[in-house]
């Protein structure tokens, strides 16, 4: 169950159960407070029940979200939290629709100049493959990774493009599904390349057209197999081992209109032993999948 929400979250192992004592220390500091501001007001069991409802619902409503920021921010999970609470707010009214979470102008991180290759990292989960990617092309003379796209809030990976320096794209998936409202975003950032790094959604035609040829997945099996709708993260690594496969593996792929069907380019196989289990094998896939990724995007884009 805590791995399932630890995906849905799109966090790391850390993150998660820091996550966990934020919503605690939450929780137990809003109970107590309430106590105190309704004696600060005077109230006692013989109050009318209405103030003291409206109190203690003002302080769940109100309060509970100021602390579980603060809390959030001192253990350092300000981004999971501020995602959540500007997503709260901008559905009750009181933030503009926008989607760009840190926009930076498309040249302020250009000190150099611009180099070959503009890449964007499309990933909604806790972003390991993006980290590795964005490790290995720091410095590189040629690439750069210039945008991350993300359509989950609070997404691990939205916190990695943030200590990186690189600007992040909040999706909207009515928005990204009516096909090329982004299209002029991804071109004012100039990217010319786009992987996707555990990005779960399906790209869009417009998008496809737009990028020929130009757009990686990584998929964690061995395609054709276990892949397709809802085979994603957890899923694949339950189903291979449902399956009692012997081994499993990653595939890179060109993406096309089909969910996992566009042309490989490289697969690497690992071996399952009779004690994997998903999350062991999710390891071992990990694993494949940080040493590979960067270096057969670095490949291909050159
Ligand atoms: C990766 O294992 C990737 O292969 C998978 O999501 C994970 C993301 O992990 N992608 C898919 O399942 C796409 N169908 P990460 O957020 O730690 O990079």
């Amino acid at each position: 169950m805590f791995q399932k929400l630890q995906q849905k979250w799109g966090v790391s192992h850390r993150q998660f159960w820091i996550i966990f004592i934020v919503f605690g220390l939450t929780g137990t500091t809003t109970a107590i407070l309430t106590r105190y501001v309704t004696a600060w007001l005077g109230m006692d069991a013989s109050s009318f029940w209405v103030w003291k409802l409206l109190v203690r619902l003002g302080m769940l409503v109100f309060g509970y979200q100021f602390i579980l920021l603060g809390y959030g921010a001192l253990l350092g999970q300000w981004a999971f939290f501020w995602k959540y609470e500007a997503l709260l707010l901008r559905k009750l009214g009181f933030l503009s629709q926008q989607t760009m979470a840190n926009r930076q102008s498309p040249t302020a991180n250009h000190q150099h100049p611009k180099p070959k290759t503009q890449l964007a990292i499309f990933a909604s989960g806790a972003g390991s493959n993006a980290q590795k990617i964005i490790e290995h092309f720091k410095n590189h003379p040629s690439v750069r990774v210039a945008l991350v796209v993300c359509n989950k809030p609070g997404a691990g990976v939205l916190q990695i493009a943030s200590e990186n320096g690189i600007p992040y794209l909040l999706i909207e998936k009515e928005r990204f599904f009516r096909g090329d409202t982004y299209l002029p975003v991804l071109k004012e950032y100039g990217i010319n390349f786009i992987v996707l790094a555990g990005f779960l959604w399906k790209v869009p035609a417009a998008l496809i057209e737009a990028y020929p040829q130009k757009i990686l997945n990584i998929h964690p099996a061995l395609l054709p197999k276990y892949g397709g709708k809802g085979m994603y993260g957890m899923h694949v690594h339950e189903a291979v081992i449902a399956a009692g496969e012997k081994q499993s593996g990653i595939t890179i792929h060109y993406v096309n209109e089909h969910f996992d069907e566009g042309a490989p380019v490289f697969q690497a196989v690992c071996t399952i032993d009779e004690k994997d289990t998903p999350e062991t094998l999710a390891q071992k896939i990990h694993l494949l999948e940080h040493a590979h990724f960067p270096i057969e995007i670095e490949k291909i884009v050159s």
